[in-house]
């Protein structure tokens, strides 16, 4: 049998519906899915199984799941299998709301892990074996190979070593995607591990396919489903402040000599705030950039059509609707300066190291030394999780945290005396920039470094009470290279919930 899609007829005579795929996934079992941030992940299945999860729980069967993915995924996805209380386990990024409730309730265990380390561990064996795969495609080549779907993410890793196999096989993808995917096949585990043979950000250093061993295909359902795009919102105030200073930054950089007219590959973090940046980026006079980075979102195909970006290599799109729409109408445009790589590449410590990436990403709070948080509320409430900040902060070129001065409706300051949890140490953290100023905190020792992140990055209303610790901690403090009073960080936050304003 013959299909525009899947021109394979070994593959295409596995077609079934996706409660018969479903079915094929057996309790207990770790489920290696593809999808990051809202894209390429798969739509039915997922759903099929939550389905199938609920009436077995309606029977007494405590039927769950282990689920690996690329990072976060859509609710068709995660919010269906939290839903269902199918999932025991999840690694490595969530941030779907119903899941971060399960985890913070303590009913469902998360391995919030390095985005980079995830195909590296599972290849080490650490994470136990994988079952089943669940990978979304846009199509199947005669010859079987898959073209890749809007995301890359850990399919590759999860088509290698998944005993079982599901495809499905979405028609809503443009079939113009193919070509645009870079699948490197050359890494391998110490001892045997070699250079990386990427030295440019839009080298192309592996296939355009994934390969597949169709014997492993138990089932390929076929969709016709959107990937979930939200709409950003349009730059704020704050938002437009902190690119302000940003940009500000990069040119002084530039007229020092430390950083090229082209600026160095831009890595952007998620969010609101780092899509204000790159829409800032639009009217700055920067030429020919490139970006290294996760994901592209719509700032970054605003630099592609303004001509300032010259290409830009991602693991995903994370697009609003009408970005989306605006690629896929011209998605052969497009495709010759975007590459999509396995995340283990877009995340790979020793290219971004080589090419020298600018990163930017944002946090939850910062201490007056510079130590970051991005994922615990109060130390102990996971928002999302440390996703790929950790891989660009600690090998990027510049490092640079941003975020509004407070949060909460001003009720909470994002500059803290003592950061609750810390994802970044402060040797991690280069400059920090909120909407009062930024802090270039490079070269600076502890308590210089407290100096003008609380001048030139707190809120007004903050400064006060941080200058009054500062001081305070100065003098009763054990040591004064990083003068602190222990026990006052949380007292800082249990204001909140003593006062009521902070939902835990
Ligand atoms: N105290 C308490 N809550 C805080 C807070 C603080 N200091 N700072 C932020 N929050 C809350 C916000 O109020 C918001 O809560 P809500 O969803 O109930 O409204 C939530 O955290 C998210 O904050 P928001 O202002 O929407 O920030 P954001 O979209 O810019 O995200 C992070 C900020 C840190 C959560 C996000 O950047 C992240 O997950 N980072 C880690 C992963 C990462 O960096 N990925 C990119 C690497 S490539």
């Amino acid at each position: 049998m013959s299909h525009p899609r899947i021109a394979n007829p070994a593959l295409a005579a596995k077609i079934m519906s996706a409660q018969d795929a479903a079915a094929l996934i057996t309790p207990g079992s770790t489920v290696g899915m593809s999808g990051f941030t809202g894209s390429g992940y798969p739509k039915a299945v997922p759903m099929a199984l939550a389905e199938r999860i609920e009436a077995a729980h309606a029977a007494g069967d405590p039927f769950r799941v282990r689920v690996w993915t690329g990072a976060s995924t859509g609710p068709e996805l995660d919010g269906a299998l939290a839903k269902s209380d199918g999932v025991e386990f999840r690694l490595p990024y969530n941030s779907d709301p119903i899941a971060r409730e399960k985890i913070n309730r303590g009913e469902m265990e998360y391995f919030d892990m390095h985005l980079s380390q995830v195909a590296p561990m599972a290849w080490q064996g650490f994470l136990g074996p994988l079952d089943t795969a669940v990978v979304e495609v846009t199509g199947v080549r005669p010859d079987g190979s898959l073209i890749p779907s809007s995301s890359v993410g850990n399919n590759k890793t999860w088509l290698d070593r998944a005993e079982k196999i599901i495809l499905e096989v979405n028609r809503w993808q443009n079939p113009a995607l193919e070509g645009m995917h870079d699948i490197y096949y050359g890494t391998a585990l110490p001892p045997h591990r070699v250079p990386i043979p990427l030295v440019r950000p839009d080298d192309r250093i592996g296939e355009t396919t994934f390969r597949v061993d169709p014997s492993r295909v138990v089932a390929v359902v076929e969709t016709e489903a959107p990937d979930r795009n939200l709409p950003f919102s349009p730059p704020d105030e704050t938002a437009r402040a902190i690119a302000g200073h940003l940009l500000e930054f990069f040119r002084h950089e530039v007229a020092k000599g430390r950083l090229p007219p082209t600026l160095l590959p831009l890595q952007s973090g998620v969010g609101n705030i780092a899509n204000a940046v790159l829409t800032g980026l639009v009217d700055a006079p920067f030429e020919n950039m490139t970006a290294y980075t996760e994901v592209i979102q719509d700032g970054m195909l605003d630099l592609l059509a303004a001509g300032k970006l010259r290409m830009a290599s991602a693991t995903a799109f994370s697009l609003s609707p009408e970005a989306a729409a605006a690629l896929n109408a011209d998605m052969a445009a497009y495709r010759d300066r975007l590459i999509l790589r396995p995340q283990e590449i877009s995340n790979h410590p020793e290219l971004i190291r080589r090419l020298g990436c600018i990163a930017m990403n944002g946090l939850i709070e910062a201490d007056i030394y510079g130590n970051v948080n991005s994922t615990h509320v109060m130390g102990s409430r996971i928002q999302n999780g440390i996703g790929g900040s950790g891989d660009f902060a600690r090998n990027a070129y510049v490092s640079i945290f941003m975020t509004p001065s407070t949060a909460k409706g001003g009720k909470i300051s994002a500059i803290v005396p003592q950061a609750s949890h810390v994802d970044h140490i402060n040797q991690d953290v280069q400059v920090l920039v909120t909407e009062q100023g930024l802090a270039d905190l490079r070269g600076l020792s502890p308590k210089q470094r407290a100096r003008v992140i609380i001048d030139n990055c707190s809120h007004p209303d903050y400064r006060p009470m941080l200058e009054d610790y500062f001081t305070r901690a100065k003098a009763g403090s054990y040591g004064q290279q990083t003068p602190t009073l222990p026990g006052e960080a949380l007292s800082w936050h249990q204001r909140f919930i003593d006062t009521g304003t902070m939902k835990l």
